[in-house]
C-alpha cells in the first residue's frame, strides 16, 4: 500500500515522515514546491529508502496532483502543505491564499475524482487528513476554557483565516459528498528540524549568535506547546482509528506565556553551553513592537482524541525543550545552510526597524 503526503520537507512533515519509516516499509510519496520552508536536508536519512519517492511539485497543479494519485493509488492522502508563518501572513497575504485555500481546494477535488473510481475496499477505507491549527478558533482570554472542537471559528490573521477557510472545505466535501475527510487543529509544535523564523528555534539559534532575543509587546501571551513527535503520534492514531468527519483537537496540555518559554530557553543554555562572559542569555532579550493583531492565548482541550482515540502527549515541556536545544547545538552545518539566503532577506527586514 501507499500513502501520499503533501508538504513534507517542512517541519512537522518531516518529522512525520522520519518517524513513518521508523515503524514500517509501506510506501510514502512526499510531494513538496520546496518553498524557504521546505528542506530536503531534513530527510537526509531516508532519501535512498526505497519505498520513499519525493515528487517537487506545488499543490495547486492540477494536473500534477491528479497524475500522482493515479499512477500511486495511494490509500491515504495528508496535507502538511502549507504557508505556516503569521508575521509573513501579515507581511504578505497572497501565497496564503494560493496554496493554504486553492491548494487544499485542489487536492481535495482531485483525490475526489480519484477516490469515487476505487474499487468498493479501497474506497471504504480511503482517507484524506487535513493538518490545520488551532488558530482558526481566534483568542481567547487569560480564563477562557480551551478550545473544544465546536468552537465558533474566529480566525484573526490571514494566516488563520486561510487556514480556517481550507478546513470549511475540507468539512463540505464530507457533508456533501461522503467523502472520508479528516481534520486535525493542533496547537503550537517545536522540536527538531523547526525552522528558526518561529519563536522556539528563532530564539535558540539568536541566542547562540549573540544576537537579540525579539520578544512582541510584552510577551505575555500564551501558547500551548507540544513536541512534534507527539503531534506526529497523535495523527498516526487519528489515521489509524479516527471517524471520517471527525475534527480532532490536538495539544500539549502546556500553556506558557512567550517570556517564560523564552526565559526557559536562556536557563537551559546557561546549563549546558555558557555565555564567554559568564552572563546570562537573557541579557539578550530584548522587547520589541507587537505583532497587528497579535492573539492573546490560544489553549486546545484534547479530551476529544484522548478519550475517543486513546491518545495523550508524552513528553514533557522541560525535557522536550532540552532535546530540542541540544538537537540544535547538534545540528550546526543545518542551521548554517538554512541561515544563507532568503532567510536573512526576511530576518533583516522584519526586525530591522523594531531593533533601533
Ligand atoms: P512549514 O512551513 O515548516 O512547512 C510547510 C511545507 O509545505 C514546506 O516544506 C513547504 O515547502 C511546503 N509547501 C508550501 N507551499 C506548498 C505548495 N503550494 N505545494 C507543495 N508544498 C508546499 O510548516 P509546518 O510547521 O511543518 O506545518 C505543517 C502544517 O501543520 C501546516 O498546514 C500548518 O498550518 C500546520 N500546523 C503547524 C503548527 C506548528 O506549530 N508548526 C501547528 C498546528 C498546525
Ligand atoms: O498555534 C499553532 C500555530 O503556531 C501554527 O498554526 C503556525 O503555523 C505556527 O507558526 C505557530 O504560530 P504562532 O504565531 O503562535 O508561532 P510563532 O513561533 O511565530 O510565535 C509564537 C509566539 O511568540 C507568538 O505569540 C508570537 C511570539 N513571537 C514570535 C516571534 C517569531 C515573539 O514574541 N517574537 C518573535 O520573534
Amino acid at each position: 500500500m501507499t500513502i501520499l503526503v503533501t508538504g513534507g520537507a517542512g517541519f512537522i512533515g518531516s518529522n512525520f515522515i522520519l518517524d513513518w519509516f521508523e515503524n514500517t516499509q509501506e510506501e510514502l510519496i512526499n510531494i513538496d514546491k520546496l518553498t524557504y520552508a521546505g528542506n530536503l536536508e531534513n530527510l537526509r536519512t531516508i532519501q535512498d529508502n526505497k519505498s520513499y519517492v519525493f515528487i517537487k511539485g506545488c499543490i495547486t497543479d492540477q494536473s500534477l496532483i491528479s497524475k500522482i494519485l493515479n499512477k500511486y493509488n495511494p490509500r491515504l492522502l495528508i496535507n502538511f502543505a502549507a504557508e505556516s508563518h503569521v508575521d509573513r501572513s501579515i507581511y504578505k497575504p497572497s501565497e496564503f491564499i494560493q496554496t493554504n485555500i486553492i491548494g487544499t481546494f485542489n487536492l481535495l477535488e482531485e483525490s475526489y475524482k480519484y477516490w469515487q473510481k476505487l474499487e468498493c475496499k479501497l474506497q471504504r477505507d480511503f482517507r484524506f487528513l487535513h493538518i490545520s491549527t488551532d488558530e482558526v478558533y481566534g483568542s481567547l482570554s487569560v480564563n477562557a476554557q480551551p478550545f473544544k472542537e465546536n468552537n465558533r471559528y474566529e480566525p484573526n490573521s490571514p494566516y488563520s483565516a486561510s487556514k480556517a477557510s481550507s478546513d470549511h472545505l475540507v468539512r463540505a466535501y464530507f457533508h456533501t459528498y461522503k467523502f472520508p475527510t479528516l481534520t486535525t487543529n493542533c496547537s503550537n509544535n517545536y522540536g527538531p528540524y523547526h525552522f528558526p523564523e518561529k519563536l522556539i528555534p528563532l530564539t535558540i539559534v539568536n541566542a547562540l549568535n549573540g544576537e537579540n532575543l525579539p520578544i512582541y509587546g510584552d510577551g505575555k501571551q500564551i501558547r500551548d506547546w507540544l513536541y512534534v513527535k507527539d503531534h506526529c503520534a497523535a495523527l498516526k492514531r487519528v489515521i489509524e482509528k479516527g471517524v471520517p468527519g471527525n475534527v480532532y483537537n490536538i495539544g500539549g496540555w502546556n500553556e506558557k506565556t512567550n517570556i517564560s518559554v523564552v526565559e526557559l530557553i536562556c536557563k537551559h543554555l546557561d546549563a549546558i553551553k555558557p555565555r564567554a562572559d559568564g552572563k546570562s542569555y537573557a541579557k539578550q532579550i530584548t522587547f520589541i513592537k507587537d505583532r497587528p493583531g497579535h492573539d492573546l492565548r490560544y489553549a486546545i482541550d484534547a479530551s476529544k482524541i484522548e478519550n475517543e482515540l486513546n491518545w495523550r502527549p508524552k513528553e514533557t515541556f522541560e525535557m522536550g525543550i532540552k532535546k530540542t536545544i541540544n538537537w540544535y547545538l547538534e545540528n550546526e552545518i543545518w542551521v548554517k545552510h538554512i541561515k544563507t539566503g532568503n532567510y536573512k532577506e526576511w530576518i533583516n527586514n522584519h526586525y530591522s526597524k523594531d531593533y533601533l
